[in-house]
């Protein structure tokens, strides 16, 4: 085995498109935070370049990005520890993802569901940006040679095209230099649903403000935003077969026991043959503990952009020194530069 493939190097990424949720939180964020402090070298990037494969106003993107990233630190990532930027500020990422665009096969592409999901019916309107969106993802990644790659489950589909063109750009070219990367799925809340329909993900684009709770929103809103969240009328269950029939009873339980770091087992025992009614002010009590003082920091970095904007670019300048030279060296393995 090579060097290159023994070392463990995280990348991880969060579009700064509509306000970050708890869902980005404990599907992401607490697993980044997680990984910094198991002493891995960590690469952390708001993905602005992904954000406007649909419409954003310009006006709101730059803030959206900064806001994204003041909930990097807030949750706990340290910028001295971990590289955290906006990716438009390290071209490399471009550049790779067009040699990705001429591997990864249209059939492969067409496969994406998560394109699907968001292009709808409008497909033929869609941009093209978002249709390649994937190998974008993929040069994000693999222009670190990064090797573990923390995510939630909506994400899989895309890690495993990462794996087919870095296969594919190895095998066409004769060569090892891209490593095959890890998915980093890990716990109980790797795919959160929305409070208004659990058997919808919970997502910060969705339209209905009441699905999801924003690492913005503060305690008033939170314990609203729990009390109207859809329910059934059936006691809480016991066992986890019984709760795998009941989408939403699952969604709350599960994100009790991710927020109090506990297991849905202990979760299903202190609540079983509850109901809702007096399960909610618990969950509403264990949310606002735990995203309240991420809050509270985020608003304060938020003071000061100009702060924020410099923590980003000392980011990329780190980010950059790891990736021009991978591109360098792909152009050469690729024939578009003298093999130095
Ligand atoms: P994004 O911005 O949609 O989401 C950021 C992270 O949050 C996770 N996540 C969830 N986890 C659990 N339950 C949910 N309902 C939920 N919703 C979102 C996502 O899985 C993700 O980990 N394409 C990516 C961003 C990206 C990226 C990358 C990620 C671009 N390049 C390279 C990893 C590596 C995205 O749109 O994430």
């Amino acid at each position: 085995m090579s060097d290159k493939t023994e070392m463990k190097r995280v990348f991880s990424g969060i579009q700064p498109s509509g306000q970050l949720t708890i869902a980005n939180y404990l599907g992401a964020l607490k697993h980044f935070v997680q990984l910094q402090k198991a002493g891995t070298e960590c690469i952390y990037c708001v993905v602005d370049l992904h954000a406007i494969t649909v419409w954003q106003d310009p006006n709101e993107l730059r803030n959206a990005i900064r806001h994204a990233a003041a909930c990097f630190i807030a949750s706990g990532i340290n910028v001295e520890k971990s590289i955290l930027f906006n990716q438009s500020l390290v071209s490399a990422h471009a550049e790779l993802a067009w040699i990705f665009n001429c591997v990864a096969r249209m059939g492969w592409m067409n496969r994406m569901t998560q394109f699907k999901e968001k292009a709808g019916s409008n497909r033929e309107n869609s941009s093209v940006g978002l249709f390649a969106y994937p190998t974008l993802m993929a040069a994000d990644i693999l222009v670190y040679h990064a090797t573990h790659v923390p995510v939630g489950e909506d994400q899989k589909q895309h890690l495993e095209l990462t794996r087919d063109i870095a296969n594919k750009f190895n095998n066409d070219y004769g060569t090892e230099f891209f490593p095959v990367i890890e998915p980093v799925i890990e716990g109980i809340a790797t795919r959160i649903m929305s409070l208004r329909d659990g058997t919808k993900k919970m997502s910060k684009s969705d339209k209905s403000d009441l699905s999801r709770i924003n690492l913005t929103d503060d305690k008033d809103l939170i314990v609203k935003k729990i009390r109207k969240a859809r329910t059934d009328q059936y006691p809480l269950p016991g066992s986890i077969k019984e709760l795998e029939k009941r989408p939403e009873a699952k969604n709350l339980m599960n994100i009790f026991a991710a927020l109090s770091e506990t297991s849905l087992n202990n979760v299903l025992n202190q609540f079983e043959g509850k109901m809702f009614s007096e399960f909610k002010p618990h969950l509403s009590e264990v949310t606002v503990e735990k995203i309240s003082p991420i809050t509270t920091e985020v608003n304060k970095l938020m003071n000061d952009g100009k702060e924020l904007d410099q923590i980003l670019d000392a980011g990329a300048e780190r980010a950059r020194k790891i990736a021009e030279p991978i591109v360098q060296k792909t152009y050469e393995i690729v024939g578009l530069k003298e093999t130095r």
